[in-house]
């Protein structure tokens, strides 16, 4: 099958014994995009991968390839390529014969095969291995085995599924790396599922935000870094500090909150009225030590390299994270402050 210009998922759903795993995902793919599905265990995000590819039929819902109907197809007549997490290499073939497996399964030309293989066994850097059974790999080029083998067919849609969890933390982040290179040098379209808030972040275009089996925001990973959509997805991209509190007063966007031992202003998301409660979401980064600020007592410093992270108690025994660029003591009393910018209230 041949490229397309988009692929539109229409209120896909996919039920298990009257649960659903996945609840109506609609998302229209554009071709040269890297979309992440990205949620915690259970989300349901290899559910909709599954359904992508053919492997599991939908309980509602349809997938179109620009005009064509996809979800009545079998997986092998979609064309796209998939990488799980266990590999799924043959184990008594070479690494080149388990790249060209799919070449000769199309009955194409010996020097073709023999071309295509080459040219993925450079882009995955594995020329030297090429002689070498799975079990003599390390776990990462085992798993480039796997990503060049659903390349080297050229397909139209590379589906992966957390590619990268067997691989320890150096590896993953090379391997991150060289995903996004080869998205890139192949034009590929991909869609990547990760529990990994940072590696969706790092890899994608657009990510797609699920939890149980919902959608809860789909964007850039500015949009969703910066203006998360509530308080779930904003727990998602690392706004460690949620603490519960009560609207004061509203100014417009900005809104004078208080509770968990804090006075702030923050910025509403969505209509807020005094005395609604609310969660105040806010960056261990975003909240600095100032001299105006709230008082707080440190309980834990954990050095981390440039910062130090800092574990601190309010008045009103909340915890609150924060960044310290100076080493406090357990017990010390500091401030905290937050720009109102950085603070972000969502009703709760
Ligand atoms: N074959 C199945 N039979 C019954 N329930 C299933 C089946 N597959 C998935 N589920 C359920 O559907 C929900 C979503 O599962 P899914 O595998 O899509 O989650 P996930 O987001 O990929 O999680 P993880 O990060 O742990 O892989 C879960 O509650 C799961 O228990
Ligand atoms: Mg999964």
């Amino acid at each position: 099958m041949t490229g397309f210009d988009e692929l539109r998922l229409d209120g896909v759903r996919r039920r298990f014994g009257g649960q659903d795993a996945l609840a109506g995902l609609s998302l229209t793919i554009r071709r040269g995009e890297f979309i992440a599905l990205l949620g915690p265990s259970g989300c349901g995000k290899s559910t909709a991968l599954n359904c992508l590819a053919g492997l599991l039929p939908l309980s509602e819902g349809s997938i179109w390839q620009d005009g064509a109907r996809l979800d009545t197809l079998p997986p092998e007549k979609r064309g796209f390529g998939m990488v799980f997490q266990s590999y799924a290499l043959f184990p008594h073939l070479s690494v080149r014969k388990n790249i060209a497996f799919g070449l000769q399964m199309r009955r194409l030309p010996r020097d073709e095969v023999r071309r295509r293989t080459d040219q993925a066994l450079s882009l995955v850097r594995l020329e030297e291995h090429a002689k070498k059974l799975p079990g003599q790999l390390s776990g990462g080029q085992q798993q480039r085995v796997a990503i060049a083998r659903a390349v080297v067919l050229e397909p139209s849609l590379v589906l992966m599924d957390e590619p990268l969890s067997n691989l320890d933390a150096k590896l993953r982040l090379e391997m991150r790396t060289e995903i996004r290179r080869l998205h890139q040098t192949l034009g590929l379209t991909t869609v990547y599922v990760t529990h990994d808030q940072e590696e969706a972040l790092s890899l994608a275009d657009r990510l797609v935000v699920l939890r149980d089996g919902r959608v809860e925001q789909i964007g850039t990973p500015e949009d969703l870094h910066e203006r998360p959509a509530n308080r779930h997805v904003a727990d998602f991209m690392g706004y460690r500090n949620l603490l519960p509190m009560k609207v004061k007063a509203v100014h417009g966007p900005v809104v004078a909150v208080e509770g968990s031992g804090l006075t702030l202003e923050g910025t509403a998301v969505g209509p807020l009225s005094p005395g609604d409660d609310v969660v105040a979401g806010i960056r261990p980064e975003d909240l600095h030590e100032g001299g105006s600020g709230v008082p707080v007592t440190v309980e834990v410093v954990e050095y981390q390299g440039r910062e130090l992270a800092v574990e601190a108690r309010t008045q009103s025994g909340d915890a609150v994270h924060l960044r310290a660029a100076t080493r406090p003591a357990p017990g010390d009393q500091i401030t905290v402050t937050a720009a109102p910018a950085r603070v972000l209230v969502f009703p709760s």
